[in-house]
């Protein structure tokens, strides 16, 4: 197996309603796999009879699992019947030789026929136990109960925990801590739990469960990732104890690009570290996880720029000025934080159009929140001469106060004030993000302006595509997100970002 050594183990489950389609299933994904769970309640009745047949199919270790609704399965039918499939697909008659390498079997089921049936093939027992209501207190206590039950046996012992939040993240990584050593399955269910399936070769967790890419297939468990994902770009092969680890959250944060812009660059230097994706609801109990991970260093987003000021120190005049942090290292046990958006929002202008970051230059910024707040720090700095624009003009008073700016509502007035402060326009709302609406619609391009949308998605806002048709010179959000990761990546790993890298 590829996963042998210090590391973990990628496990594909399989869902499909045949076995044939399992099978295919695994053919599809089986470069990135070690071994697959099949998932013998997600299948037609039809196909049950068959179950013995499936490792010779599969050609890789396979654990049988027939989980029951109680356990977050689809096994409807009796109990009987279950121990009397699970029985015959493991020791029955037609069984073939190299059957099942291991049969998950739940704490609660003590069965000497399927027990021994497994013990005469040499197929090992996963002793599991799910909790769906959320992360035990006493988790590592408990894991700890059954590995003791079950280890002179031979068992592997596993824990599934459905992740409700921050609290349980911090519960969770601290069971990961304590049980260390430890050989064990842990596994954090839900979108809060997606970092214990990243991180499991760190967490010391066995294996790891994923789904096959694609439309169509059922996901096991919520927040499993597909393998490809979990090779290519979180290198899950290389990760485990000694990798250092590195994330970003926020809330939501599915879509986050910053996963990408990170561990790219890792790969091309060979690092070996990892950047994954946090999604927390209290950044308090979330930063207590991230001590019991080791985590070294945290971007921060939506919508925790501010919060999370109050758990960290800084001397940094950005984060003073901003009273926002877009980054969290952890230095000597105390979490230090910094503000690359300010530094990453002036480097795109001073590569692309230095010209309009002289002194006195007359620039605009739309938006009054903490994206705002943020570049009108930059601009004000510089020196230039910046009129804050917003929808709720007592928003744009509040931010253009704190800086000594200029301020108006995105309407007749605030419009007519623009002509003086049009050398540069900087969007800072989110108007655009879903490829439609335009925050300046009775706005008439000259072709002097430059302007600046810190949307990324799209690249091209309807807003940018109407300055660059009237001949403006014209700067994404894309440029800003990555030259503040580049910030980032500095801080985290005292290296400089490849230059010439392609996202
Ligand atoms: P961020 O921290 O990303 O800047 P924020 O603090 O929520 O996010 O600020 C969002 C900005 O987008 C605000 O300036 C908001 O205007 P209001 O202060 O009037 O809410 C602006 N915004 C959001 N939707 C908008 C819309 N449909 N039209 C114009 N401005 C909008």
């Amino acid at each position: 197996m590829s996963g042998e050594g210090p590391g973990s183990r990628i496990c594909l489950c399989l869902t499909g309603g045949s076995l044939e389609q399992d099978a295919a299933l695994l053919r599809r994904e089986r470069p990135h796999v070690d071994l697959a769970e099949l998932r013998a309640d997600f299948l037609e009745p039809s196909e049950l009879a068959h179950l013995a047949r499936f490792p010779a199919l599969a050609g890789l270790p396979v654990i049988l699992t027939l989980r029951r609704t109680a356990d977050g399965g689809r096994w409807r039918a009796g109990e009987g019947e279950r121990r009397r499939l699970l029985r015959g697909a493991l020791g029955g008659a037609g069984t073939t030789p190299g059957g099942y390498a291991f049969v998950d079997l739940e704490e609660d089921l003590h069965d000497a026929g399927v027990e021994g049936a497994a013990r005469e093939r040499g197929c090992r027992v996963i002793r599991s136990f799910h909790d769906f209501h959320g992360v035990p207190a006493n988790l590592a206590a408990r894991v700890r109960r059954l590995a003791c039950a079950c280890g002179g046996r031979g068992e592997l012992p596993k824990a599934a925990l459905w992740v409700r939040g921050s609290r349980d993240q911090r519960r969770l990584a601290e069971a990961c801590r304590e049980l260390q050593g430890m050989e064990k399955i842990l596994t954090g269910m839900g979108e809060y739990g997606s970092f214990s399936r990243i991180l499991a070769g760190r967490l010391g967790s066995w294996l790891t469960y994923c789904s096959p890419g694609g439309q169509g297939v059922s996901t096991a468990a919520p927040g499993q990732l597909d393998p490809r994902t979990l090779v290519e770009l979180y290198r899950f092969r290389g990760i485990g104890p000694q990798t250092a680890v590195y994330g970003v959250v926020g809330n939501p944060i599915a879509h986050s690009r910053s996963p990408e812009i990170h561990n790219r660059a890792y790969a091309a230097l060979g690092l070996d570290a990892v950047y994954v994706p946090f999604l927390a609801d209290d950044p308090a109990a979330f930063l207590k996880a991230a001590e019991a991970l080791g985590v070294r260093g945290l971007s921060v987003t939506v919508p925790f720029k501010e919060r999370v000021l109050r758990l960290a120190r800084s001397a940094e005049e950005e984060v003073e000025a901003t009273g926002a942090a877009n980054t969290l290292l952890a230095v000597a046990g105390i979490w230090r934080a910094a503000n690359t958006d300010v530094a990453g929002f002036l480097a795109p202008l001073e590569r692309e159009a230095p010209a309009v970051l002289q002194p006195g230059t007359g620039a605009a910024v739309l938006g009054a929140g903490g994206a705002a707040r943020a570049v009108v720090h930059a601009l004000a700095r510089r020196g230039l001469r910046v009129l804050v624009l917003n929808r709720t003009p007592a928003r744009a008073r509040a931010l253009a106060r704190r800086f000594g700016c200029a301020w108006g509502g995105l309407d007749e007035p605030g419009l007519a004030r623009l002509s003086g402060h049009s050398a540069l326009i900087v969007q800072t709302t989110t108007v655009g993000m879903d490829g439609a609406g335009d925050p300046l619609p009775g706005y008439r391009f000259r072709g002097e302006e430059c302007v600046y949308d810190l949307v990324y998605a799209p690249a091209l806002t309807p807003l940018l595509a109407r300055a660059r048709a009237a001949g403006c010179r014209t700067i994404g959000g894309w440029s800003m997100l990555r030259a503040q990761a580049e910030a980032q990546f500095r801080l985290f790993t005292g290296r400089e970002y490849p230059a010439d890298l392609q996202l």
